[in-house]
């Protein structure tokens, strides 16, 4: 709806913005937007995305194609593949370009917020998908419940090894999503590192959510308690996957309890191979729905439809930021079939791919 194409816009077009249809090259890119901003009244909304590294950013990045699709609005999408400064240039872009409304998974929470003005500037609301916004005006949070995934993934291994030494791995310090998920280690951990069962031997943070520092990092905790840890607490599965490989150069992977998030594939293939203990399923379509439909409501002006979405509120440092919070769940070997298999998350065959099919559970 928004058309205020302007020459400084014209040069911007040249930069790397992803319409709906599919992730294209620059070159691509360029020419795609030469042709599809002609002012076709539709709604625009801009999805702009820290990172793609994590295969459900790349799921929800699809989602939110098909959505628009089928409710026939036009859809900006931008990753910035793990640049902060790139993604506040890019969101600069959008806005000027004419969206109206912003949609926003941070790469860093706290620089982000500078461009929360600038879409207030345009008109446009600011909502933020599933990483926060630090310090701003932002409109709106649609997220996972982010603490309880923390809380789930130490709970799922201090009940299966409730004494002795921890490597404690958390994710990218950029994002405040690791340190609400360290909250929610610390509130299980703490009582039982007081009580002196649980010795932590190693807390490092994985920059990027990084699998190879989460690898070095295991592999110094490993070194720095002669290989007697009984468990390594890590914050996704792209983190567990490079603690799962540090234990496996020792002999350890399956006898050392390792946690995650995301049930991505190779997450869930690990629990169901028993290299790792669990991992936190976050129903993916729901969270890209829901904001999705708040956009849609806010692009129509419709802010009673909003706020009615609304369940809860995060401080972000400026404000309550009102909140849709969704709810996660632990995934094990025991719940798999009643969960990812029968939400049709992954399918079966992939998910046992490397399981011998004799030890497959019924179906
Ligand atoms: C998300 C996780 C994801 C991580 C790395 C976090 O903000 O909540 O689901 O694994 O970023 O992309």
């Amino acid at each position: 709806m928004k058309k205020n194409l302007s020459i400084l816009s014209s040069i911007f077009l040249a930069s790397s913005v992803l319409m709906a249809g599919c992730i294209k090259s620059e070159e691509d890119m360029a020419a795609s937007n030469k042709a599809t901003k002609e002012d076709d009244g539709k709604t625009v909304i801009g999805f702009s995305v820290g990172t793609t590294k994590e295969e459900r950013w790349q799921r929800e990045v699809e989602m939110a194609k098909d959505f628009a699709k089928k409710n026939d609005f036009d859809l900006m999408v931008q990753s910035a593949e793990e640049d902060a400064s790139k993604q506040v240039k890019q969101v600069e872009d959008m806005i000027t370009k004419g969206i109206d409304v912003l949609l926003i998974s941070a790469q860093d929470s706290e620089s982000a917020g500078t461009v929360i003005d600038v879409a207030h500037e345009a008109g446009v609301p600011v909502i933020a998908y599933d990483r926060l916004v630090r310090n701003g005006d932002l409109d709106y949070y649609v997220t996972f419940d982010t603490f309880k995934v923390g809380q789930l993934q130490a709970q799922s291994l201090v009940e299966k090894y409730p004494k002795g030494k921890y490597i404690w791995l958390l994710g990218g310090p950029e994002d405040f999503n690791a340190h609400l998920i360290k909250k929610g280690h610390e509130s299980i951990l703490n009582p039982l590192i007081k009580k002196g069962d649980i010795k932590i031997v190693a807390q490092q943070w994985a920059k990027g959510w990084s699998p190879e520092e989460a690898l070095k990092h295991t592999e110094n905790g490993l070194t720095a308690a002669d290989n007697d840890v009984v468990a390594v607490l890590a914050s996704n599965d792209g983190t567990a996957g490079g603690a799962v490989q540090a234990l496996a150069a020792q002999g350890l992977a399956g006898k050392v309890g390792v946690s995650g998030q995301d049930a991505a594939l190779e997450g869930v293939q690990r629990v169901a191979e028993g290299t790792q203990t669990s991992t936190v399923y976050k129903p993916l379509k729901e969270l890209n729905t829901v904001a999705m439909k708040l956009a849609l409501s806010l692009a129509e002006g419709d802010e009673e439809a909003a706020k009615a979405k609304v369940n809860g509120k995060t401080d972000n440092g400026t404000k309550e930021v009102p909140s849709v919070l969704i709810d996660v769940q632990t995934i094990t070997k025991e719940n798999m079939m009643d969960t990812i298999i029968k939400d049709e998350f992954h399918k079966m065959d992939d998910v046992y791919k490397n399981v011998p099919k004799s030890e497959w559970p019924k179906q």
